[in-house]
């Protein structure tokens, strides 16, 4: 059984194969040409895809060893993301389907992230059988949701303002950091001092404005915004220069913070065992260590995919279109799909 996954919501073109359920190939070509605006032009972005869709999906068919022709189903991203790009890979997906007389299926790439713990990248890799609390972290959503064994979840919580990723870049951006600056900080961290300054974190206990966050699992990162925009104000650029690291471990320190903290809480109040963490965000080295080092003090065990398989791939779309062909809950052939830029995820009632 051979599924080809494609992926072109954001500024990644990817295609990958998966063998009985394995990943056989997964090539991501990351677009460079954004870096320049110091953010994603959606515009660029589709001219992009559609001017690498074809050679990366035959880079991934012929790194699988196998023919277009031996691929049973082809799964593309329907949204969310930026309609011009998902529209390429969507309606590339769809016509390469109809002309192989293959099974197409569309496949939410935020459901792809929460998923993203079954990738089987590896025969003895474990995805997790429990219910688990997965946190979604990318540039456009934060989102914490608890998924139940039968793929069904609901959402307890989510970002008020910008995403957690966006905090990295914007904040990154005010440093005169590349796009994204989520990696850049993460590197530059590891030399600085996360204490050098405590920025502010909203919606937690650290918070003084907030009396009620206690079970309260949504996140603000815009006051984190603004209060480095004022810091940096406040200082010599020569200071700023000289600190650098510090400055970017202590912000760092304060998302990572948050994230961990709501995750950890949400498991405690639920008494849920596992933990799971997606999305470009889950690349970065201290939520890693910081989610490992909470969770391992209170049993949880923590699901996070290799930094490959965290920022966008296609992998993690095949692995939602074959685990949900799998237990019969995918739409097969839904040609009449179209394209969505936002996403309504399921509420907590559903929790
Ligand atoms: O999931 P993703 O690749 O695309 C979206 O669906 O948005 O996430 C991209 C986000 C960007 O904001 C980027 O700065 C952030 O993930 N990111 C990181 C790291 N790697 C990527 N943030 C912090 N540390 C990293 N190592
Ligand atoms: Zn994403």
């Amino acid at each position: 059984m051979h599924i080809l996954g494609i992926e072109t919501s954001c500024d990644e073109t990817s295609a990958a194969v998966l063998r009985n359920g394995h990943v056989a190939s997964n090539i991501i070509s990351s677009q460079l040409i954004h870096k320049a605006y110091g953010g994603v032009v959606p515009e660029l972005a589709s001219r992009e895809h559609e001017r690498l869709i074809v050679s990366v999906v035959d880079a991934a068919v012929n790194e699988a060893n196998i023919q277009k022709n031996d691929l049973d189903v082809i799964a593309a991203t329907a949204g969310p993301g930026l309609i011009g790009a998902v529209m390429v890979g969507l309606c590339f997906a769809q016509g390469l389907a109809y002309a192989l007389r293959k099974t197409f299926v569309p496949v939410n790439h935020i459901e792809a992230h929460v998923f993203s713990g079954f990738i089987q990248e590896d025969p003895g890799h474990e995805p997790p059988k429990e219910r688990f609390i997965s946190l979604t972290v990318s540039g456009g959503h934060t989102m914490l949701c608890i998924v139940h064994e039968d793929l069904t979840y609901g959402v307890i919580g989510k970002t008020i303002d910008d995403a957690a990723g966006e905090a990295f870049d914007k904040t990154g951006k005010m440093l005169g950091l590349d796009y994204p600056a989520g990696p850049v900080i993460d590197g530059l961290a590891k030399e600085g001092d996360p204490k050098f300054h405590e920025f502010p974190r909203a919606l937690t206990s650290q918070s003084r404005t907030s009396k009620s966050y206690r079970d309260n699992f949504d996140f603000s990162f815009s006051g984190l915004k603004t209060s480095v925009l004022h810091y940096i104000g406040k200082h010599e650029p020569a200071f700023i220069e000289r600190h650098l690291p510090d400055i970017a471990a202590s912000i760092q320190d304060a998302i990572v913070g948050v994230l961990v903290e709501k995750t950890v809480a949400a498991a405690c109040k639920y008494n849920i065992k596992a933990v799971s963490v997606s999305g470009g965000v889950s690349a970065n080295s201290g939520l890693r260590q910081k989610m490992e080092e909470a969770c391992s003090k209170r049993g949880i065990r923590v699901y996070i995919p290799r930094a490959v398989y965290s920022t966008d791939n296609a992998a993690m779309i095949a692995t939602l279109a074959n685990l949900k062909l799998s237990r019969g809950l995918a739409t097969p052939n839904n040609y009449d799909i179209a394209p969505f830029a936002s996403f309504a995820a399921p509420g907590p009632h559903s929790a």
